[in-house]
């Protein structure tokens, strides 16, 4: 059987997606080794009312498939988490569980793959399945002004679920591309192990990142509470 694409443009899918059979498959395996594991399509993470975006790739098999939040339980989650603490994009304290009481403030996290892939490599059809929950998760949030892909795979995915050509946006660590939408588009290497391990990126150059999205922000305003209500055109970005 093929992959078949979601019926509806609803941000989130349900936790027992059934698009993707291998993701499926691969899901149920899991469960039968960890029945006690979350297990399904995870679920973004963050405020409605957010004006930043995160897009990770995929969640990692102990990590968010077990605890059910992006990044919760990954070692790219002490990285990630730990950034937004210190730049006043998260409150609390991260303790890599679910009931840490870590709350996200102005940002949500989602992923370009919803569903553990074997491996950690979702393939091309499944990445271009998922991708119409991405779509919809960008369209839902009323206030967006800047997205921040984390690897190649999390750009192409948001240039693909915005209609935008990936010629026009090549991929570059530290690159902002201010998209056809007006929403700018930061990319940054992966938070991963493999990355942070062999220095591909460093705590510093994330920072570097997180300090040029702040900086975007603050020249956006203060930050918006209560969502602006659906069906809003994206706010576009000032600088
Ligand atoms: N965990 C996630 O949820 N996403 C990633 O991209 C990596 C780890």
């Amino acid at each position: 059987m093929g992959l078949q694409t979601p019926a509806a443009a609803v941000p989130e899918p349900p936790k027992l997606c059934g698009l993707c059979p291998r993701l499926v498959a691969f899901r149920d395996a899991n469960r039968q080794m960890e029945p006690t594991w979350f297990n399904g399509a995870v679920p973004s993470f963050g405020e409605e009312s957010a004006r930043l975006l995160i897009v990770g790739l995929a969640p990692g098999l102990k990590g968010a498939n077990r605890t059910g939040r992006p990044f919760t339980g990954d070692y790219a989650g002490e990285l990630l988490y730990g950034t937004l603490l210190e730049f006043g994009l998260a409150s609390g304290r991260y303790e890599a569980r679910t009931d840490d009481g870590l709350a996200l403030i102005d940002c949500m996290i989602t992923n370009a793959v919803r569903c553990v892939p074997p491996e950690n490599k979702p393939t091309p059809a499944e990445i271009a399945t998922c991708c119409a929950y991405l779509k919809a998760r960008i369209a839902a949030l009323p206030n967006l002004v800047a997205i921040l892909a984390l690897g190649r795979i999390a750009h192409d995915s948001t240039l693909a679920a915005l209609g935008c050509r990936k010629a026009h946006f090549p991929f570059g660590h530290g690159t902002r591309h201010t998209l056809p939408t007006g929403v700018a588009l930061f990319d940054s290497f992966h938070c991963s192990r493999y990355n942070t391990n062999t220095r591909k990126l460093t705590p510093e150059m994330f920072r570097a990142v997180f300090a040029a999205i702040k900086d975007m922000l603050s020249a956006c305003g203060p930050a918006l509470k209560a969502p602006a209500g659906r069906g809003r055109g994206l706010r576009r970005a000032r600088a």
